[in-house]
């Protein structure tokens, strides 16, 4: 019987699993119970699985998720309110069935103030209906995803949403899950948040909002990191650097590539080298030293999925086999699986 990594991380922080709905039976359904106190949902709570179609609501997937996290006693973080991916192109239309952006390019400038108008207020819609049916059994919502390039001048990515709203999107969508759900706590959520460009950009953001009077709870540091990059320094500066601002953190999609370039590919969790394992193991290790020495200012470590048999990776980005989690294809713990306790691998 192995131990079980919520209770050896429950003094530091809950431990959770990105899912989908055929998780939560089976055997992946065990490695869940038993491991992990929190679940996200990997795609069902976006936009286009919600709102497909303006006005038409489906809330059975995340329903079923929902009931399965409260029988089991489990948190659940919501992903996501609002992104400019996974949304569905309705939202982006106006009022005569045009895209209001193309190429990056706002389309007719002379609407842009009735564009807005719409756009706020359907993102508002949607925000405002899934608050209302889940308040009260989130613990953690990634209000807004995504938003900062360090590419651009102002750091802003050009999304439809930051072409016609500004930052007024960002804002409104943290002022209405504050005033609807008060108990809750509200994120922004990225990748490469550790990155110090992009870390300061997401930093005089959240400072502005701040200042604004806008209530902003934590930083999501998605995670998504290889065997090289970044460094657990990096890690370390930009966890600290928010929790300097009193800010929460939370690592809510970890998973550690094995590749470490876009072209070298393995078919099969077979011909995966086992020092590749190795060196997750050892890096896996050093994170957690780092998760658990800042345990104060972390109170959410999840990973992106549960086992190595499922993952985006496996996609991205070529069609390769991956390994980025700590229990393998079989769901049997990995060396990352000891290593992140703190224990020698016992075959
Ligand atoms: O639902 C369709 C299905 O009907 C169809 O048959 C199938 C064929 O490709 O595609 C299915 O949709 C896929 C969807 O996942 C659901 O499985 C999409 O193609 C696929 O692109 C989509 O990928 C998801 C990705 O977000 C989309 O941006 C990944 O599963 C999901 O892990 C990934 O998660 C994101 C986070 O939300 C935000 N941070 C980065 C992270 C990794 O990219």
């Amino acid at each position: 019987e192995i131990p079980a990594l919520k209770e050896v991380f429950e003094d530091y922080f809950d431990m959770g699993a990105a899912v989908e709905l055929n998780h939560l039976n089976g055997p992946h359904q065990e490695i869940l119970d038993k491991h992990f106190n929190s679940i996200v949902a990997e795609n069902v709570m976006k936009p286009e699985t919600i709102q497909p179609t303006e006005g038409n609501f489906n809330w059975a997937q995340a329903d079923a998720m929902f009931d399965y996290a409260e029988e089991k006693g489990k948190l659940v973080r919501f992903h996501t309110l609002v992104w400019h991916s996974q949304t569905p192109d309705w939202f982006f239309m106006d009022a005569v069935g045009d895209p209001m952006v193309v190429d990056g390019e706002i389309l007719k400038p002379e609407n842009l103030e009735e564009n807005k108008a719409l756009l706020l207020e359907r993102m508002e819609t949607h925000v405002r209906s899934v608050v209302e049916r889940y308040k009260g059994r989130v613990d953690s919502w990634d209000v807004v995803n995504e938003v900062i390039d360090p590419n651009e001048l102002d750091g802003f990515r050009k999304s439809e949403y930051y072409l016609i709203t500004g930052t007024d999107f960002i804002h409104r969508a943290f002022e209405i899950v504050a005033e609807m759900d008060p108990d809750s706590k509200l994120f922004y959520n990225d990748y490469n948040s550790h990155q110090p460009a992009k870390r300061d950009f997401i930093y005089d953001m959240v400072v502005d909002m701040l200042n604004n009077g806008i209530r902003v709870d934590g930083i999501g540091h998605q995670t998504h990191i290889n065997l090289e990059y970044p460094s657990i320094q990096y890690i370390r500066e930009s966890i600290v650097k928010f929790a300097d601002l009193g800010l929460d953190n939370q690592i809510t999609e970890l998973d550690i590539d094995i590749y470490t370039n876009d072209t070298e590919a393995f078919g099969s969790a077979d011909e995966i080298p086992e020092e590749m394992l190795t060196l997750q193991a050892i890096r896996y290790q050093e994170l957690f030293t780092v998760f658990r020495e800042l345990g104060d200012h972390i109170s959410n470590v999840t990973f992106w999925g549960i086992a190595d048999d499922h993952s985006w990776l496996h996609n991205r980005p070529i069609p390769r086999r991956n390994a980025p989690f700590v229990f393998d294809e079989q769901l049997q713990a990995k060396e990352s699986f000891w290593s992140i306790i703190n224990l020698e691998h016992t075959p």
